[in-house]
């Protein structure tokens, strides 16, 4: 036996084979679309996830109770059979938002959130905020009625690199928020830079983020590695090395002020091998395999549950989920693309060998 041979035997018998369970873990930023892009993708999230905080930036976007009360209901209608995933709705804000329309929805039940956009900051966000401070009437019923906001934390403004375009609006937008607003629950989503993820602990009690898996997994070279990949752009765009790492960091960390958000963000394979590359990565096919494979990196398989299913619930003020879901260090593979009417939506991470598998019952 050569020596090599010999090595690959004793890793193979040192290595455990791995699994572990978890309670059922939350989504809290995804993307489900509608129409036949949702029949098409809802089942992905809805096998890994049992509760999903559901973006509003439909066209239309959700502005008003009855639009999301519809829109859950086709997201309840869509579900594959027997599932029991939950949709959790949110309200698109725009510079019309009423106080009254926010209080009317969360206490109807209707509304869990509601997303801020800042005017044409990503896909369908043209209907989005143009003076956050003159959204201040609106902020300050939800911090009164205990509703959080959830923002897109980056600048608009196309003097900025787009690369700091996250750091601009955290210091020029969310700190001053954060002080207007001292009682606002605040969520940054899908945070990129080591500064956010800084901000967001300084102010835990009433701040958090979420973390994508494709953050964890990419950083802003991946996006030109080998020719320039369209279905690794999304926004905020992917950032320095330093910013995966510290985000790899603060996800396996254990601290209460980050959770699951996929930002998993469907387009047709036609919109994103375009003249003109639409924002987003469809990782909700196998977001549970690339957490769990960063968990396992960082040698942090023991917090993956607090990550997972825990923070975000409380944050959210709701009880974790029943029942669990078990992965295992097995190897497996996801399709690589799904398809949606004449054309299809490729799968971040699809196609390749992935260490880790959900075990199906
Ligand atoms: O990349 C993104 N895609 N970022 C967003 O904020 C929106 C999303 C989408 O809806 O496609
Ligand atoms: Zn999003």
């Amino acid at each position: 036996m050569s020596l090599d041979a010999m090595f690959d035997k004793a890793a193979a018998n040192a290595a455990p084979v791995a699994s572990i369970t978890i309670r059922r873990p939350d989504d809290w930023h995804v993307h489900l679309r509608d129409g036949t892009m949702l029949n098409a993708v809802l089942p992905f999230t809805a096998a890994q996830f049992a509760r999903g905080i559901i973006m509003p930036n439909l066209v239309p976007p959700v502005t008003t109770v009855e639009a999301a009360a519809a829109y859950r209901d086709r997201i309840l209608a869509a579900r594959p059979q027997g599932s029991d995933f939950q949709p959790l709705m949110t309200c698109y804000l725009t510079d019309m938002t009423s106080p009254d329309e926010i209080e009317r929805g969360h206490a109807e039940g209707v509304w869990v959130a509601a997303k801020l956009y800042p005017a044409g900051a990503t896909t369908n966000a043209h209907h989005g905020v143009t003076n956050i401070p003159a959204l201040a009437p609106v902020l300050e019923r939800m911090e009164k009625i205990g509703m959080p906001v959830l923002i897109h934390g980056e600048s608009t403004d196309p003097e900025i690199d787009i690369f700091d375009r996250e750091a601009a609006f955290m210091e020029h937008s969310l700190l001053p928020l954060l002080a207007r607003h001292p009682g606002l629950k605040v969520v940054i989503e899908h945070a990129t830079t080591a500064e956010t993820l800084d901000i967001v602990r300084a102010h835990a009690t009433r701040a958090a983020a979420t973390i994508t898996p494709h953050h964890l997994v990419i950083n802003r070279t991946s996006i030109f590695q080998g020719g320039l990949q369209p279905h690794l752009y999304c926004l905020p765009v992917a950032k320095r090395e330093r910013h995966r790492l510290a985000l790899r960091k603060a996800a396996t960390s254990g601290e209460s002020c980050f959770f699951i958000g996929t930002d998993t963000a469907p387009h047709l394979r036609t919109r994103k091998e375009a003249e003109c590359c639409s924002a987003g990565i469809f990782g909700g096919a196998t977001a549970l395999q690339t957490y769990v494979q960063v968990f396992d990196e960082e040698n942090a398989l023991d917090r993956f549950e607090t990550f997972a299913s825990l923070n975000g619930a409380r944050f959210y003020g709701m009880a974790p989920n029943s029942g669990t879901i078990t992965l295992e260090r097995r190897e497996s593979r996801v399709m690589a693309a799904v398809g949606v009417d004449d054309s299809e939506v490729v799968v971040f991470r699809g196609g390749v060998t992935l260490p880790w598998s959900i075990v199906t019952s």
